[in-house]
């Protein structure tokens, strides 16, 4: 592989290397596997506390559902994420940015959501930026301003929506590229949905949504008519929506991490996605309260072991189709002449054992457009 300005220039067979110039650095990689970097293309690493007394209720047979009606769940978030500083939340979400580094991950999508007022939302917006200024990783914030209902608005849905379409959207114009809502019987139905996602629209934001994770709402169907770039989640998606999605190319981003933590037992329709040919896309969704993992290569061997993805599949799913979801597959995701040189380098002996082996850590160097960036 041949290498300038940050960008692949050149790939092929040693023996049909082109002449290269004699300043150039040369690095042996020594025959091993290199693949594109990770794109983890669904994360909220920016939060305060943690959430593993809640998981210890859950164990105890409280459901997800039933912790977020009594206040708890993303709300004890919300909580901790208003009472923390900006500094404690960069810091502890710098900790959790630089493990993902360390697993190959080049290109990190992080959402906001756990303010859910203006100023809050604007905090964690800010601290996602500067994870993107301080560390060797490209950022793609995304606003989630409609995660769950703040308890100031308790019982007035409608008004939080309209402060979230007529003061919010504008006013994060500048820190988000993308606009998200979590569309379930717990946190905002179908007309808020499609309120939010026009509003965000006509303020030219790309838009995402959390659909169909805990019931069938319809709304990836509805997302996908819209012009969603992903929806995500996915388990309780029917046939209309998975058709909807192969119309309009939305790329499904499914989150085994999700499902694994949240003990569920609906999958999501990967053999219709599969037969309709709707990209499939996997993401850590990393959060304290649904899925606290920060491993790549075991969302892949999840994406198999759970959601009956192959390996390759899976592999596409952290790379090329998950640059998809975030609409950069023509800059990074897979290795090709003209594409960002972000590459991760791997103790494997196939591709395959990417998405194998559990509890290793095989990533030896990752690479940020062009430039070591694991010492
Ligand atoms: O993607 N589903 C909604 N949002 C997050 C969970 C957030 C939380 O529980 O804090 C998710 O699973
Ligand atoms: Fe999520």
């Amino acid at each position: 592989m041949a290498v300038r300005k940050g960008r692949i220039e050149w790939l092929g067979a040693s023996s049909s290397l082109p002449t290269i110039d004699s300043s150039a650095d040369v690095i042996d990689l020594k025959g091993r596997l290199v693949s594109p970097g990770i794109v983890d293309c669904h994360t909220h690493l920016v939060f305060g506390g943690s959430r593993a007394d809640e998981w210890q209720r859950r164990l105890e047979g409280v459901s997800y559902r039933q912790i977020a009606e009594e206040g708890g769940g993303i709300l004890s978030t919300v909580r901790a994420t208003r009472a923390a500083s900006e500094e404690q939340l960069y810091e502890s979400a710098a900790h959790r940015l630089k493990a993902l580094i360390r697993s190959g991950v080049t290109t990190v999508e992080i959402k906001s959501g756990y303010g859910l007022d203006l100023e809050t939302e604007l905090k964690m917006l800010r601290v996602i930026r500067s994870l993107g200024d301080g560390l060797p990783v490209d950022v793609h914030p995304t606003f989630l301003g409609a995660h769950a209902l703040p308890p100031e608005f308790l019982g007035r849905p409608d008004d939080y929506i309209a402060l979230v379409c007529g003061e919010m959207l504008p006013a994060v114009k500048e820190w988000a590229s993308a606009v998200d809502i979590f569309t379930e019987s717990i946190a905002f139905d179908l007309p808020q949905t499609e309120q939010v996602l026009r509003t965000a629209i006509d303020h030219g934001f790309q838009i995402k949504i959390h659909a169909e994770q805990l019931s069938h709402m319809g709304s990836a169907k509805l997302a996908a008519e819209l012009g969603a770039i992903s929806a995500d989640h996915l388990e309780y998606l029917q046939r209309p929506g998975v058709e909807a999605m192969a119309r309009h190319q939305t790329v499904a981003t499914l989150l085994p991490g999700a499902y694994y933590f949240l003990n569920e037992t609906q999958r999501p329709p990967v053999e219709t996605l599969r037969e309709m040919g709707v990209p499939i896309a996997l993401a850590s969704d990393m959060n304290p309260g649904s899925s606290p993992v920060m491993a790549p290569l075991l969302i892949a061997n999840m994406g198999c072991t759970l959601f009956g993805l192959t390996p390759l599949e899976s592999i596409r799913g952290v790379t090329l189709n998950a640059a998809r979801a975030l609409g950069i597959d023509d800059q990074v995701g897979s290795l090709e002449p003209g594409k960002c040189a972000d590459l991760a380098v791997w103790n494997v002996s196939s591709p395959n054992e990417l998405a194998y082996l559990i509890g290793h850590q095989p990533c030896r160097a990752v690479y940020k457009s062009g430039r070591c960036v694991t010492g």
